[in-house]
């Protein structure tokens, strides 16, 4: 009786115990339950790797996680493994992210036909560490992209962004910088702090029409939030796809960043309060009083222009135009750093076409090429956007021949486009002389996109090259740089954004 019981239980907790896949190949255990649990199971699994007929060629996920493994278990950077996957797949390529579908861009044919079709400039929605409704411009898509795009396009023309006009305040947040500079004469310092605080000043002026001192305590805290949550989102962004849950856990990773950006949310509060006490419909100052006297329109009840969304528009244009310009400046000095031979032909040309007696101005570009070319090299090999932001298919639809199913994300390879597609001769040395033709003209090049192509192409484009320009000229008019001693920095760019090593630099003032 005993031994009878006690088979019983073996039985049961062994049965229960037994998972499903020895369920099905055990014949004893066969029943339509197992067999209906195994072929759902068997389904899910196959749907969660398989692609669409006809999909473009690339590597095999693992079910939930997809290639997610390959960038956590190999000794090699994200970047190698983009460039493995290009030499293997070729140009276009696919992938999986969780069960996400993921098709990445590498050459130039592919980022046209992509970005000019209006089934892919959907954007994945991030709600996972924001906690407000609003969209802004970079993550929206539809209709609240189109209009707050429209409108800011529209409010950059009247405040002259990017034109002659506007090449005054550039300018004079140019000479705050050199002042801050010529104080630190003959000592070896990181640049870095005050390039962010000017380059953030020219885009607070647009926006919401205030500088902020290279001191100011408020401004550093959001400067340093910014940073830490474009590095550390990318990571949690992941995350959050995969397993949705971890946007509700009080703690970790992502928690961290909904506390930073209730910082950055906090800080722009408090400039739209200002605004609305101080809004004088006749005298429209900035972005923000633009975008107050836009939300008046329709009897205030417009579904797209509302506090949430000038919270997010006016941070995305702070934030998207702070450390992508910040950066590429930072980048520009390493270069010109690690090769004297290319600072002292910048420095020759400042000195034959505008001399000592005044400042370079922004229409001496044509005369500069050298100088034009020097900024294209380091944008191309700094390339701060290495992968840009993923563009979302909104239908099915076809790309380079191969059917591209509705939800897939479109991911811009710039890296790959700027160095190992075969157009780039030995593409890891700085050569400026790459953009210049025989005579020293300077060459535009139509796979050259830092700023990317079509209907999302950067809203800042024009504001970000006057400021590279003038920041550029402006200190290099005023200073010579070069490495303190025992200073060696490194060129190899680090985390998410690709930034350059912290380094310093010896600031001398040049003779008048
Ligand atoms: C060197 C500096 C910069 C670089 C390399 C850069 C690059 C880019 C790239 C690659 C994109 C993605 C476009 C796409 O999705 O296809 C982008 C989007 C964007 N950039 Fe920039 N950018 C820079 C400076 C700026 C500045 C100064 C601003 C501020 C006005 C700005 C505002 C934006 C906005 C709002 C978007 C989103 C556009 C949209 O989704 O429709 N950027 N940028």
């Amino acid at each position: 009786m005993d031994t009878e019981r006690e088979t019983d239980s073996y039985k049961k907790t062994h049965h229960s115990s037994l998972n499903v896949f020895a369920m099905m190949i055990w014949p004893e255990y066969f029943n339509i339950t197992t067999i209906v649990v195994g072929v759902v199971t068997f389904c899910l699994l196959a749907a969660l790797i398989l692609r669409p007929k006809n999909s473009p060629p690339g590597p095999w996920g693992v079910p939930i996680f997809g290639c997610i493994p390959y960038f956590i278990f190999s000794r090699r950077t994200g970047r190698k493994i983009f460039e493995d996957w290009y030499h293997r797949y070729g140009p276009i390529y696919n992938t999986k992210v969780g069960a996400i579908n993921v098709v990445v861009l590498n050459e130039i044919e592919g980022f046209k036909e992509a970005f000019g079709n209006p089934e892919f400039q959907g954007r994945l929605p991030v709600d996972f560490m924001l906690g407000r409704a609003g969209e802004g411009i970079v993550m929206s898509d539809g209709r609240a992209w189109q209009e707050q795009r429209k409108f800011v396009h529209q409010h950059f023309r009247d405040f002259g962004v990017g034109k002659s006009s506007f090449e005054d305040s550039i300018a004079a947040e140019a000479e705050a910088l050199t002042d801050a500079l010529l104080k630190l004469e003959g000592q070896s310092v990181c640049l870095e702090h005050l390039i962010n605080n000017a380059v953030c000043n020219v885009i607070s002026s647009v926006s919401f029409g205030r500088r902020f001192d290279y001191d100011d305590k408020s401004l550093q805290t959001v400067l340093e939030m910014l940073k830490e949550t474009v590095e550390s989102s990318a990571l949690q962004l992941v995350l959050s796809v995969l397993f949705p849950i971890t946007k509700y856990i009080p703690f970790g990773g992502s928690n961290q960043i909904r506390q930073k950006v209730q910082i950055y949310f906090k800080f722009l509060d408090k400039l739209v309060s200002e605004h609305k006490a101080k809004l004088d419909e006749t005298n429209i100052r900035d972005v923000m009083d633009a975008y107050l006297i836009e939300m008046k329109k329709d009897n205030g009840n417009s579904d797209i222009f509302n506090d949430d969304n000038m919270v997010f528009t006016v941070g995305d244009l702070f934030g998207a135009g702070t450390e992508t310009t910040t950066l590429t400046l930072l980048w520009i000095i390493l270069f010109l750093l690690k090769n004297p031979e290319a600072e002292a032909k910048v420095r020759a040309e400042l000195g034959r076409v505008v001399g000592r007696n005044r400042l370079p101005r922004y229409s001496d570009r044509s005369n500069l090429p050298y100088i034009e070319a020097v900024i294209s090299e380091s944008l191309r090999l700094g390339t701060v956007s290495s992968v840009g932001i993923p563009h979302v298919a909104s239908s099915n639809s076809t790309l380079q021949g191969y059917f591209i199913p509705k939800g897939t994300l479109l991911l811009p390879n710039f890296h790959a486009l700027f160095t190992y597609t075969g157009k780039w001769e030995e593409p890891e040395e700085f050569r400026p002389e790459r953009f210049l033709d025989k005579v020293g003209n300077f060459v535009r090049r139509e796979d050259f996109i830092p700023f990317s192509i079509g209907r999302r192409q950067c809203i800042g484009e024009q504001l970000a090259r006057m400021e590279i320009f003038i920041f550029l000229t402006h200190t290099m008019h005023k200073f010579a740089l070069s490495v303190p001693e025992g200073h060696d920095p490194s060129v190899e760019g680090v985390g998410f954004t690709h930034k350059p090593q912290s380094y310093n630099v010896l600031i001398r003032k040049c003779e008048d």
